[in-house]
């Protein structure tokens, strides 16, 4: 008898759970709002990548709200946090596909995250456009994912050159991330087009994130006596790398790529990172209008903070976006897909973004050095 009544009131109380899922599972007809979904690191050892992306996502969709937004509507921002791992990607990716609703998903920065988040949304027919993932294989995953930034293969070539050429040095060592798919594959490309040139890997070491040793990897990278040292990581590892590199007595320059931005490297580094040299997206200092305007209006915005790449990139993704739901004249996924592909020749911050058939961007990279907590503007290289 008393199970019974247990039974029956368990019962009711899943039909009230299932209406009221299935209430808020809903979008309401006729939203007030577009919205659109941000998924990235806003905590963990990546935690700049995603503060940044948002800062200059959030700069964007005001200006364009200011402007009475995009088909009359305002447009609504929602941000998650996935503290810098793919599963947490996966995760809250689901809900803003499933939950919130939203008519598309930018994000994320490190490769990896993207490459955990993609297939869902392939899978579920929203448009993802990830900022700053460099990584081929994340637009690979479906017609559904785009990238406004440029890919690996260039990436590893501008360095590979810079090296030869610039650096003019002929041996060099390389320091990778085993648990990235950024470092793993710049780190490829870089080798390929090093090699290419004729220059000579003289030793291939590995770590995964999260370690704070490297020691015995910087050990071995001097006994083969490298001119400079090639570390395709993001900031954390980096920073920690050159300080011990220099105690180890390491003394070629290290060099990296677009992992190496942020305000972060400087302050783990320190002047270990002096004379070192990264590719990157954008450089603060272009005298270049476009690149001007921005970087007062966000310091202005942002007490004083001068924007990094992925501020930049944040800036320009969310306003293609919105561009291509007002090129579409609507926000439903499938339109927004279809004009997102058109993309042409959109005058951004970080450059003219035009997506080729393989849903990239072709886009100039630069060369930074580090100076004295600075990123000094070295040279331009064309794709
Ligand atoms: N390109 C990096 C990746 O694919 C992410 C990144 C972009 C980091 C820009 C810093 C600046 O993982």
């Amino acid at each position: 008898m008393k199970t019974r009544t247990a039974y029956k009131w368990m019962g009711g109380a899943l039909i009230v759970l299932t209406l009221g899922f299935l209430a808020c599972n809903k979008k309401p007809a006729g939203s007030e709002e577009i919205l659109i979904g941000e998924y990235g690191a806003m905590t963990g050892s990546t935690a700049t990548f995603g503060q940044s992306t948002h800062k200059g996502i959030t700069m964007a969709i005001e200006e364009l709200n200011a402007t009475g937004g995009v088909l009359g509507k305002q447009i609504k921002i929602l941000s998650e946090d996935d503290q810098g791992k793919p599963e947490e990607a996966q995760t809250v990716v689901t809900k803003l596909i499933n939950k919130d609703r939203v008519s598309a998903i930018l994000g994320e920065v490190a490769s990896s995250n993207s490459l955990a988040a993609a297939p869902l949304c392939q899978q579920s027919r929203i448009p993802m456009v990830t900022p700053a993932s460099t990584n081929p294989k994340v637009t690979q995953v479906g017609d559904y994912i785009f990238r406004i930034c440029f890919i690996d293969p260039f990436q590893g070539k501008v360095m590979a050159k810079f090296a030869g050429n610039s650096l003019k040095v002929k041996k060099v060592a390389i320091l990778r991330d085993i648990k990235s798919d950024y470092s793993m594959g710049l780190a490829n490309f870089f080798k390929e087009s090093f090699v290419a040139n004729g220059g000579e890997i003289v030793a291939d070491e590995s770590y995964s994130a999260g370690d704070k040793d490297f020691n015995a990897q910087l050990t071995s990278i001097k006994s083969k006596n490298p001119e400079a040292v090639f570390v395709p990581g993001y900031y954390t590892e980096v920073g920690l790398i050159a300080r011990q590199a220099r105690k180890l007595g390491i003394t070629g320059p290290l060099m990296g790529g677009d992992g190496w931005d942020s305000e972060k490297l400087w302050e783990i580094g320190g002047d270990a990172l002096n004379g070192c040299f990264f590719s990157n997206h954008y450089s603060v200092d272009d005298p270049s209008p476009a690149i001007q305007n921005f970087v007062a209006s966000f310091k202005k915005k942002y007490n004083g903070e001068s924007p990094d790449a992925m501020s930049a990139l944040g800036y320009d993704v969310a306003k293609v976006l919105v561009d291509a739901m007002r090129r579409a004249n609507s926000d439903n996924p499938d339109s927004v897909r279809l004009a997102l592909s058109k993309t042409s020749g959109y005058a951004g911050v970080t450059g003219a973004i035009t997506l080729n058939e393989s849903r990239d961007a072709v886009k100039p990279a630069v060369v930074l050095e580090v100076k004295d907590g600075k990123f000094a503007f070295k040279e331009t290289v064309a794709p």
